[in-house]
Parts: C-alpha cells; structure tokens; sequence
C-alpha cells in the first residue's frame, strides 16, 4: 500500500456548477436524519396533535437503520388527561402508521415501549449515492439553523510569540468555517489579532532607539520580533528613564499622533507578514480584524451598557458585576485605558449589529474559558443575547481546547526555544515526510517517477495534512502528546494511513480502465451483499455528521466518520470483489462513491489528499 502518485490535487470537490441551493432536490433536502424527522413531524401532528414535540430521530446500530424515540416521552405527556392510548408501545404503533408514505422507509416495526425502528429502502439509499455521483457533493450539505456566523480564530498577538495554541486555534478554527461554509453558511473568517495595549509603547521606543532611520528600513532589519520583543521588554524592566519615555509612547500612540502610529503600522505589518507565511503553508485564509479595528466602538458602546445600568465603579476602574463571579469583568481600567474585555464587548456589538451575524464562535486554548463566559454573560445582561436556555440565535460559543504536550507530559516546547516556532515545527513535518516518502519510492524502485515538485508538494500535503489530523482527532478539550512518530506513521488513526486508504481506493477504479463519469450516468448501484449496505448506509450519513460537527462544534467526529469509513471500505472491498465480478459496475460506484466522501472530509478537515485520477 502506497501512495500510488505524486500529482497533488485540492480537495475541493466541486462537480457541478449549479449552486446547492437552486437544484431539484430530488432525492431530498438535508441529511438523512432530516429528512426522517419531516416525515416524524408529519406523523406527530396527526398522532397527538394536541402537543407539540421536537421529533427524536437517531441512527439505530442494532434492530434497524434509524429508530424515533417520541413515544416514551408522549406518553408521559397525554397519559391522565383522557388519552385513548393505552401505553407509550400504542402511541409508537400509531407514529409508525401516520408516517406519510415516502420512497425513504423501507418498512417499520415497534419495539417495547414504543421505540419506532426505521429500515431504509434499499432503491431510495442506492439513488441517492448515485444522485450525489452525478449532481456533487454538495447536494449532500445538512441545512443548519443560521445563514451567516463569525468565526474568531488564530488570533495571534503583535510581536509576541505565535505558539501551538495558536496553531490549535487555527487548526480548528479553520476547520470549523470549513463545516460552515460547506453547509452553505456565509462564514467571515475572523482573525482577532492583539494588535493594540501598552506593550506597543515599549515596542515603539524601542524601535525609534535601535533603528533611528526606521521609516527606510525593511522587515529584514528588525530581524525577528520575538527577539526584538524581549531586548524592549528587558528595556522596560530595567531602565526607568526608557519605561516612563515607554509610558508616554502609549499616551502619544492612543492620541492619534502621526510618528507613533506609522511606527505601529510598521511593527504589525512586519508580525503579519510572518503570520501569513504560517497561512500560506497550511492553506488558511482569514481576514483580519484586529482588536485596533474595534477602538472608535468602545466608548458609544460602554455608553450604552451604562445607561442600561450595569457599569459600576470599583476601586477606580469601570466594571460590570456578574452573578456567579467573585471578581467582576473590568472595563475601563483605573488608568482610563480599554482591555480585552471592553474590545471584545465592541467586537461582539459590531458582529450583531452591523454584520448581522446569527452564530458567533470563539476558537481559543480553554484558560480562556471565563473571560468568555463572563462577557457572554455581560452581553445576555444588555439583552444582546437571548437566554441559552432557550437554544435560539443569535449565540456566542466559546470553543475552548487543551494543551499540546510533549513526550515529557509538560507543555510541548523544542529544545532551543521556550516555545515551539510554528515554522520550525512546519519544516520538520514536511523534512520527515519527505525522506520517509524518498525511503518508499527508494524501496520500490519508483524514484524515477517523480518530479522534484511532485516530492515537495506531496511531502508538504502529507506532512501538513497529518499535524492537521493529530491535532483535530481528538476531542479538543482533551491535552495531547504531540508525536511526529506517531502521526506520520502510516498504520492506525493517522492522516497518512487514510491518505493511502483513499489512494488505494483511486487505484482499484483506475486499474479497471472503466470510465466511472460514463458509469455514473449509465449503470445503477445495488446493496444486495450486507457489506455493500453497511458501506452504502454510511455513506449517507455523512451529512448528518457534518451536522453534527458543526451543531457541537466538534471537528473530530469527522476525522472519526472518516476513520470508520475507510474501515468500512476495507470490509467491503474483503468480502466483495469488484473488478471482474457481475456486480462491478455497481460496485465500482460504491468506490467512487467512497473516494468522493472522503476526499470532502479531507477537504473539510484542510487536508489536501494526494492521489492520482
Ligand atoms: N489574541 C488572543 C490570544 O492570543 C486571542 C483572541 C481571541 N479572540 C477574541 N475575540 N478574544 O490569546
């Protein structure tokens, strides 16, 4: 099992030009699971009509394919108030027979207390597999509850370092849009980076001092940030006479004085342009919005938290106290100065009110938990937010995930640094899978094949691809070892081993020298062998798992569907032969079919596949 060639393709997949929205929906709207609770909702009006349910469809793994669970809790609802039902088991029963007729259900029954298993008919599971073949991926999309959402990820700060969790956030933030924008959600990338607060003072003086024809003077000069930002900061801490010229630096920048603001452009244009050189290699965009960006908001919008009443003084500064909270949230600092949480106040009013977004996400390392909840708690108290009980929009979500570790348990730092560079940390993820990548091709005399461009971008896309997957596998919340073995090794749970699951699939299709365009169109997909229903029945799912990634803001059930998928693929390719046998068109489909999938989850998860057509 190899990576059968070196030609890299992106992963989108886009096999039509009509967008989602506009095609028939001929085998219907939404996941499987919603299109199964239309019909649910259908039934429940007719069935008890007298109140009204969520309908409660789930994947059933033993006695069918998907089983409603409404009877139980009907039940308790109606029993006692003169209900001809005589027990939970009767109301299933008739949720099962006022299902409208659909070509979905292939037949029903009632278990126990009223549990209504659902097997799907084979034709309807078959023609949608073909229906997405012909029409793309997309009409496989869930429907989410929001047209438009921010997604505030990365989020570095100005000549501090961009460490690991950055990476994380990043990682995952960007993954999420990925969801979102798959779902047809109009996402706007948000990049919150820390451009504004007192270090720019020190950062600037230091600058005018070291570099007195700084204006003239490039990226280059000034070298690396972190460096220069530690040579200030060791300025300030030991220099009073710089410290107080540094105090003033703040003053004169926050006063809009000419020199000083060009001195802050020219420090955060040299911190963005190493920022982007990150984006760049792991294919991320963003649009930057800086905590600057926000200023003119802060005082109209502190104006109207006080007038609603919830600004008070406490020893100097402007705070907002809140219920559940030994310390209040501060404002305005005892100086006058804005912080964090008066820019993220602004930030969430000008995400609401001018661009109107319903779903707004946070994507940050989970120490930053109460701030989040407490500001979220502040913008509920202003009635920006409805109460979460009652699970309407808009919303704020603090997506918080844990630390990355290295093999001695501890923070994962290298061995120069305090912290890990993230570009340093890129380089080694594509040298190492480059010379073991070399070591294969070496093995099997294929070197001759490739060229010079093929090797980097594959190593770069396996590389890349597989600190991606080690990082979103896992429940975000969850630390983790950060192991370049482990991820780069092509057996288990990695992006290497689904990388040639997925090519291998590519090759079997290839090797048959069928055309699977022409195929698609002419021939037709049977689920008659168990293991070509399990797979097909799969397949389907994959929009109700992109739903609920997106609904949970959890990126590993995706990596977790993919993961099974290719098991699943395994099963099927064991048991059922395909080229050559009387079923191969149809099973040939299945592989395409498969192939399509989980390229898509490779696209969602930012992974850039690497395989040949
Ligand atoms: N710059 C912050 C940090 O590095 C993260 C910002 C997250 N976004 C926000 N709106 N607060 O910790």
């Amino acid at each position: 099992l190899r990576v059968s060639c070196g030609a890299t393709t992106m992963g989108d997949e886009t096999s039509t030009s009509v967008p989602a929205q506009e095609q028939e929906p001929t085998v219907g709207a939404g996941s499987v699971k919603q299109q199964l609770s239309r019909l649910v909702i259908s039934s429940l009006r007719t069935t008890v009509p007298e109140v009204e349910v969520e309908p409660m469809v789930e994947v059933s793994a033993k006695f069918a394919d998907y089983q409603c669970n409404n009877a139980m809790g009907l039940w308790s609802k109606v029993k006692g108030s003169g209900t001809s039902f005589k027990n939970p088991n009767a109301i299933g029963q008739a949720i099962a027979k006022n299902l409208p007729s659909s070509d979905i259900i292939e037949s029903t029954s009632v278990a126990g207390p009223g549990f209504v298993n659902i097997t799907l008919s084979n034709s309807w599971v078959a023609k949608r597999i073909q229906d997405m073949l012909i029409n793309g991926i997309n009409t496989w999309a869930p429907i989410l509850p929001v047209k438009k959402a921010v997604i505030d990820f990365s989020s570095p700060n100005i000549a501090k370092e961009m460490h690991v969790g950055h990476l994380r956030s990043t990682i995952i933030g960007d993954t999420l849009a990925r969801m979102f924008e798959f779902s047809n959600v109009d996402v706007l990338r948000r990049n919150h980076v820390g451009d504004w607060g007192t270090q720019f003072g020190m950062l600037i003086e230091y600058l005018f001092e070291k570099f007195p024809n700084w204006q003239e003077i490039g990226s280059q000069a000034i070298g690396d940030l972190q460096v220069f930002y530690k040579a200030s900061k060791h300025k300030f801490d030991n220099d009073p006479e710089f410290k107080e010229r540094a105090q003033q630096g703040v003053v004169r920048l926050q006063g809009g004085e000419e020199k000083y603001r060009e001195a802050w452009k020219k420090i955060c244009d040299i911190s963005r342009s190493e920022f982007d050189l990150v984006y760049k290699r792991l294919n991320v965009e963003l649009e930057e919005k800086g905590e600057s960006f926000y200023n003119p908001y802060i005082p109209q919008v502190l104006a109207e938290l006080n007038s609603k009443g919830l600004i008070q003084e406490s020893e100097g500064a402007q705070v907002i106290f809140i219920e559940g909270y030994q310390i209040p949230l501060i404002v305005v600092k005892r100086d006058g100065g804005f912080n964090y949480a008066s820019t993220d106040l602004a930030a969430l009013w000008y995400r609401l009110n001018v661009e109107k977004a319903e779903w707004i996400i946070y994507v940050t390392d989970v120490g930053q938990q109460q701030h989040f909840e407490m500001f979220f708690k502040a913008a509920r108290m202003a009635g920006w937010l409805p109460d979460p009980k009652e699970n309407k929009f808009p919303k704020t979500n603090h997506v918080g995930f844990g630390l990355v570790l290295g093999s001695d348990g501890k923070r994962f730092r290298t061995r120069s640094t305090e912290v890990v560079r993230l570009v340093e940390l890129l380089d080694e993820a594509k040298s190492r899978s480059k010379s073991e990548l070399l070591q294969r091709l070496t093995e099997n005399g294929k070197i001759v094949d490739w060229t010079d461009e093929e090797l980097e971008q594959t190593s770069e896309a396996v590389g890349y691809g597989a600190v991606k997957y080690a990082d979103l596998k896992n429940n975000r919340l969850t630390n983790y070892t950060f192991s370049f073995e482990q991820m780069l090794s092509d057996k288990g749970n990695t992006a290497v081993y689904l990388q040639y699951a997925h090519a291998r699939i590519c090759s079997i299709i290839r090797k048959s020298n069928k055309d699977v365009e022409e195929l698609k169109m002419s021939g037709a997909i049977s689920l008659d062998h168990p293991d070509e229903r399990v797979l097909g029945l799969y397949l389907i799912r994959f929009a109700e798992v992109v739903e609920e990634a997106c609904t949970n803001l959890l990126p590993n059930v995706v990596c977790e569907y993919l993961y099974n998928l290719s098991e699943m693929f395994t099963k099927f390719y064991t048991n059922c032969q395909v080229v050559g046998s009387p079923e191969e068109t149809s099973r040939l489909l299945l592989c395409q079919a498969t192939a399509v999938v989980m390229r898509q989850c490779f696209q969602l998860l930012g992974i850039t596949p690497v395989y040949k057509l």
